[in-house]
């Protein structure tokens, strides 16, 4: 069983933050981190509207701290989950020689969605939407641990 489960978007505002708060209400005793491809938020909490969102579930992200992917995760996570294509093409272009550490979409625990991939909201404006994707795919990876 994976105890150290890592989410990847690309600003690490958004999408893997919420999956974070997701998950680890969902499952509190595995070890969870989010990251994101990119550095352009390195240090910022969630973005205010996802924040809301998800305090409109219950759930509080607001510890949360943006920080950017880094090869050494391949070796401090037992599993990375993507967000969408290019999260995953960022992710696999850092794997070092030798890690064997799987790297899957999010949205491939959720396939009663039909989605494959968890658009974007920062651009798409549907936070909700998101955070509902983001809920099925957490409960399918829980069941497959
Ligand atoms: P995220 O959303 O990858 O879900 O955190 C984004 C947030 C900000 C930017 C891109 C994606 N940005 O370019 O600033």
């Amino acid at each position: 069983m994976p105890t150290r489960i890592l989410f990847v978007c690309l600003g690490n505002i958004c999408r893997s933050p919420a999956a974070e708060g997701v998950f680890r209400a969902l499952c509190p005793e595995v070890e969870t981190d989010s990251a994101g491809t990119a550095s352009y938020h390195v240090g910022e909490p969630p973005y205010g509207p996802m924040q809301a969102a998800a305090r409109a579930r219950g759930l509080d992200i607001s510890d949360l701290r943006a920080r950017q992917f880094r090869r050494g995760d391949f070796e401090a996570f037992d599993l990375i989950i993507a967000m969408d294509a290019s999260n995953l093409e960022d992710i696999e272009a850092l794997r070092p020689s030798g890690s064997e550490t799987p790297v899957h979409l999010f949205t491939g625990y959720a396939p009663e969605t039909g989605a494959d991939h968890v658009p974007d909201p920062y651009y798409t404006r549907d936070f909700d939407g998101c955070l509902d994707l983001i809920e099925a795919a957490a409960r399918g990876l829980k069941t497959a641990l």
